[in-house]
């Protein structure tokens, strides 16, 4: 093939690939643009490469083959938009996950705890709820459940209402009791569910001290007041904007002294609110609100 005057055109595979992959990030910040302005949800903030890879799936799924396509649908059909959350929204968890920090709270955290006539603790980013009432257990059989209130957040409303049913499959028993025990368990995990059929439906005593309630943590502030703050496994899906945005909520909502709990790929370390905190367990990303020093002039 030859150009207008006459040279033979030659082809730039890589500089086609190059402008393909720029296109495809104009694609996907349009697409993100359109989420925001028609629903309020900043994605733009989530960390790219996995946005990318949930964009990809949910763009395979509908059967499409570019970006582009997916606006559109998300301008027009909110029942795309709610696919398109559902692909946002890593929802895996489990009772005790991680026992060590459960043991970490038991050991470290309950004694400071038991010094307040009333107890508020946050878990931001729930999922379907595990989390939460492995905190009721931990503090029933600490004897603070009758004078806490747990305050249980997600985006994700779905995993909301499976989280306030509390009804697991009991296939996972096992493994939830073996989390329970090595997170320092002190009775049976058995005392804590009804078994149904195929399933554990949580006791109604550690649901009655649960308060589900939507928060997105891209757009929404504090819970004031929290003597405990978990925000676990969730900080890894955002950016460092994002995160910081996030962590200043989650300190600002802490008393004097209070703890924040992270996933154990999340840390303190270089953020905005490092210097507003110890480490209190190496390595297990709880954290301790420094007491600030009145400067005397
Ligand atoms: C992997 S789960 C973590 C569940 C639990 N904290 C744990 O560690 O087992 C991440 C949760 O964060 C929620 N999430 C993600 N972005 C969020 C946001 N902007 N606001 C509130 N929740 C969000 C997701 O819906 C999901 O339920």
């Amino acid at each position: 093939m030859e150009n207008e005057v006459g040279k033979p055109v030659v082809h730039d595979e890589s500089a086609l690939v190059r402008s393909k992959v720029e296109l495809e990030t104009h694609e996907i910040d349009w697409f993100l643009d359109a989420v925001w302005v028609r629903y309020g949800y900043d994605f733009r903030q989530y960390a790219r490469a996995s946005l990318i890879r949930r964009v990809h799936y949910r763009l395979q799924s509908e059967g499409l083959k570019r970006v582009s396509e997916l606006i559109p649908l998300v301008l027009y059909d909110e029942d795309f938009f709610q696919r398109f959350l559902k692909d946002m929204s890593v929802t895996v968890t489990t009772m005790f996950r991680n026992a060590v920090v459960f043991k970490g709270i038991r050991d470290q955290i309950v004694s400071f705890l038991r010094t307040y006539p009333r107890i508020n603790i946050w878990h931001a980013g729930c999922a379907t709820g595990e989390e939460v009432y492995s905190m009721a257990i931990l503090l029933k059989e600490e004897g603070l459940l009758e004078r806490t209130r747990i305050y249980a957040t997600d985006y994700n409303n779905q995993s909301l209402e499976f989280a306030k049913h509390g009804i697991y499959p009991l296939k996972e028993i096992r493994g939830y009791t073996e989390n329970y025990l090595c997170a320092g368990g002190k009775g049976s995990f058995s005392d804590y569910y009804q078994a149904r059929y195929e399933h554990a439906i949580m006791n109604s005593d550690l649901k009655d001290r649960i308060t589900f309630a939507h928060h997105n943590l891209m757009k929404d502030g504090v819970f004031a007041e929290m003597h405990l703050v978990l925000c676990r496994n969730v900080l890894i899906y955002f950016d460092q904007n994002l995160q910081n945005r996030v962590l200043k909520v989650l300190s600002n909502s802490l008393v004097h002294r209070g703890f924040l709990v992270l996933g154990d790929k999340e840390t303190l370390d270089f953020s905005a609110i490092a210097n507003e905190f110890d480490e209190q367990v190496d390595r297990q990303r709880i954290y301790r609100k420094r007491p600030v020093l009145n400067s005397i002039t």
